[in-house]
């Protein structure tokens, strides 16, 4: 008898640290002692809900893809993210401002030599009415922003897919030119994971417990 009141009230005691340090729900001692079960559903569980996007969010994350989904009224350059030199802007629907589209340098394919500008038919920024930044953002953030037709150009979940998987400008971070990393993960194993995800529902991972990996500010 002692000892489960010293348990019950060491346990509660863990309760209210938890509690403190995070300001998130309660935790139910009764479920912490008979977690075995539990926890070992809610990580089947987490695993799918999020684990399938996780799979492949490290290419959406990547510079090549970054670098035109950042935040900011500019492309980006580099695997470092610096802004585009020569003051390049978004402009009115995302090619550039009148004096310098970005088509007056970069063509539908790459230009062969390092530091030449590379290339993919519609070559551009999104459009600052709909600029699609996800840089900042949390897995789940990241998924929720791709999957919501206000913020993708109205698409559902097959055609995200299909641009995921086939779009030109997208293909590119797998042959970005001479001198840039390209994303890191073979196009065929990208696409599987992709479609995986979509067979699943497209599940986002959850916004609680879990902080986004790359420590940014939202
Ligand atoms: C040169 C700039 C550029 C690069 C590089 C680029 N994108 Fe985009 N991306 C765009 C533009 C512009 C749009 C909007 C055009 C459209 O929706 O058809 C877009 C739209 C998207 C969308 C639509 C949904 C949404 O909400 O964002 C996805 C998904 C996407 N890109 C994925 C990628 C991935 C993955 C990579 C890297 C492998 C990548 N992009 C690299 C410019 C770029
Ligand atoms: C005056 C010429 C010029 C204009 C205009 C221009 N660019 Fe560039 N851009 C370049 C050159 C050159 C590079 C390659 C730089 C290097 O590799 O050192 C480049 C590189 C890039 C990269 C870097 C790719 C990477 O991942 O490192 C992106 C993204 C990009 N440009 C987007 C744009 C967009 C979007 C526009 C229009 C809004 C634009 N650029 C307008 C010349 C230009």
């Amino acid at each position: 008898m002692k000892r489960s009141v010293t348990s019950l009230l060491f346990a509660a005691g863990v309760a209210a640290v938890i509690f403190a340090g995070t300001m998130s729900i309660s935790l139910p001692v009764g479920a912490a002692e008979k977690s075995g079960g539990a926890s070992a559903a809610a990580r089947d569980s987490a695993k799918s809900d999020g684990a399938l996007f996780v799979e492949f969010v490290s290419v959406l994350r990547h510079p090549r893809c970054m670098n035109c989904h950042s935040h900011g009224d500019f492309p980006r350059q580099g695997d470092d993210g610096h802004p585009h030199t020569m003051n390049v802007r978004r402009g009115p629907e995302g090619h550039g401002v009148t004096a310098e589209k970005c088509t007056t340098c970069h063509q539908d394919h790459n230009l062969a030599g390092a530091h030449m500008p590379p290339g993919a038919p519609n070559w551009g920024l999104p459009p600052p009415n709909m600029p699609m930044i996800w840089e900042g953002l949390s897995d789940g953030q990241i998924c929720q922003s791709i999957k919501d037709p206000k913020q993708n150009k109205n698409r559902n979940l097959d055609q995200l897919v299909e641009h995921l998987t086939e779009d030109k400008l997208v293909m590119w971070g797998w042959n970005p030119g001479k001198g840039r990393t390209p994303v890191p993960m073979a196009h065929d194993e990208f696409s599987a994971k992709v479609k995986q995800w979509q067979v699943a529902g497209a599940p986002c991972p959850a916004e609680s417990g879990k902080k986004a990996e790359t420590g940014t500010i939202p």
